[in-house]
């Protein structure tokens, strides 16, 4: 519903007074004011000028079976009713939380059978961290409590998340770096081995791995926390040799290996979890966002039964959340992976939408300001330049990435810049139409920056 223009400067004006925003520079809301989202359906939405955009982003990388689901809303509405609320501590649950640990354990890689519900991707981590360290304290190893991660990863943004994430003004700000969180390179070839071969890279990439356990001792390290596709910081697929090698170093040390399946489970990735693309076999998952398409929060951290065997013989678990698998936040993951798999959602993404979605992206490699195109499934990124053939990138100064989002808002269609990269992660249910719209309008967006570049050089 389209709001009166004075009811959205009331609205602007209440928000800057007293909304504090995360990942917002305050005295830039203060200047510009918010754009304020109405309504969505499918995979557009609505801000209260009555602007529409096609949401390239899916929300934060999680609306994954559009907005606007009224069967979603009817679940919840049908759980509140029945039961609001009741925790799973002290040995009690409720019917949802059994069906979606049952239903999370059959779609999980063999073997990860064991859910532990959370809120958040955030704590879904720290509940890994603090299980991989309980787990080597039992196996009478608790000199194991470092944790590997890799350099522009994002885990989220509790004190364990963003020091486990290799953001470095996450971890300036608030003192918030570990001592015990190594970060590595990340198998970022664009950025770290672009004169190299791919293949040789992944190897080189995954060696940094088995470096930095070397150096601090397999028996200080207790595990290596990834994303089986980095998302926020860049979307980056790493080359094919990596993650077998990389499981390979962490079984010959015996380091735990952690998937972080926040944004790339439940579909986003072609499969139910980028752990099935990328042929990873972790020994924990933590997953968040697309358990719930985003419709409340949710999150969940999957341990194998091997891990879950030993953790057992520890006693009480000393942690948990109140909202620990909140039953009406349940039900309405039971009733999205119930429309992933009706709908077929998934082998639509496989088949359909990924290919078309990846081979669109690809006709961007060849754009004046454009070094690389890379993505899987529908994750996907377009990497910056100023001079592609020299490799010369644009000063940080420029924001280019930060322009062509801010013109994708413009001309009605919703991206995400970080550093000089441009990310996509489109609602799983986009049609081939509405791929062309985003990536037709991405492109007269990068148009306009290139002249802008031309004109001011
Ligand atoms: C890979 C990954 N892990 C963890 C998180 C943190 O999730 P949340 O924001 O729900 O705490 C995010 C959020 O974007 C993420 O992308």
């Amino acid at each position: 519903m389209k709001k009166t223009p004075e009811t959205t400067a009331a609205l602007r004006r209440s928000d800057i007074d007293h909304h504090f925003h995360p990942f917002t520079d305050p005295k830039k809301l203060e200047r510009v004011g918010s754009r304020i989202i109405e309504h969505g359906k499918g995979v557009e939405i609505w801000d209260t000028d009555g602007n529409k955009y096609l949401d390239g982003m899916a929300g934060l990388w999680c609306v994954n079976v559009g907005y606007g689901r009224k069967e979603i809303g009817e679940r919840a509405k049908e759980q509140i009713e029945r039961l609001c609320y009741y925790n799973s501590f002290f040995m009690s649950t409720t019917p949802t939380q059994i069906e979606l640990a049952k239903t999370i354990a059959e779609l999980t890689p063999n073997g990860l059978d064991h859910v532990f519900f959370g809120t958040s991707g955030s704590d879904a981590n720290d509940t890994a961290t603090r299980l991989v360290r309980h787990y080597w304290d039992i196996k009478g190893k608790p000199g194991k409590k470092a944790i590997i991660s890799l350099i522009h990863a994002y885990h989220g943004s509790t004190i364990t998340g963003a020091s486990l994430g290799g953001w470095r003004r996450m971890h300036e700000m608030g003192s918030t770096l570990q001592p015990d969180h190594i970060h590595i390179m990340p198998p970022y070839w664009f950025e770290f081995g672009k004169n190299e071969d791919r293949n040789d890279f992944g190897k080189r990439a995954a060696k940094a791995l088995e470096d930095a356990i070397l150096e601090a001792g397999p028996d200080k390290i207790a595990a290596f926390i990834a994303e089986p596709v980095m998302g926020a910081g860049g979307v980056i697929p790493a080359p094919p040799t990596y993650w077998p090698a990389v499981q390979e170093i962490c079984r010959k040390h015996d380091i735990l290996l952690v998937a972080d399946e926040v944004i790339t489970g439940f579909g986003r990735t072609g499969s139910w979890f980028g752990c099935d693309t990328m042929n990873i076999q972790p020994d924990v998952m933590t997953m968040a966002k697309g358990i719930s398409s985003g419709y409340v929060p949710i999150s969940a951290t999957v341990v194998s039964n091997s891990l879950f065997s030993v953790i057992a013989e520890g006693g009480e678990i000393a942690h948990g959340f109140t909202y620990s698998g909140h039953p009406v936040a349940c039900a309405i993951a039971l009733e999205n992976i119930r429309i992933l798999k009706e709908e077929k959602i998934i082998e639509y993404v496989r088949d359909v939408a990924a290919p078309y979605f990846q081979r669109r992206l690809q006709e961007f490699a060849d754009h004046p300001i454009v070094g690389e195109t890379r993505g899987v499934g529908l994750l996907g990124a377009i990497e910056l330049v100023r001079n592609p053939a020299e490799g010369i990138k644009f000063p940080e100064s420029q924001g280019v990435a930060a322009r062509c989002v801010e013109k994708g808002f413009q001309n009605g269609i919703v991206i995400r810049g970080v550093r000089d990269v441009l990310e996509f992660s489109p609602p799983l249910i986009i049609t081939t139409q509405e791929i062309d719209t985003l990536l037709d309008r991405t492109r007269y967006c990068l148009d306009q920056i290139a002249k802008e570049e031309v004109l001011a050089s």
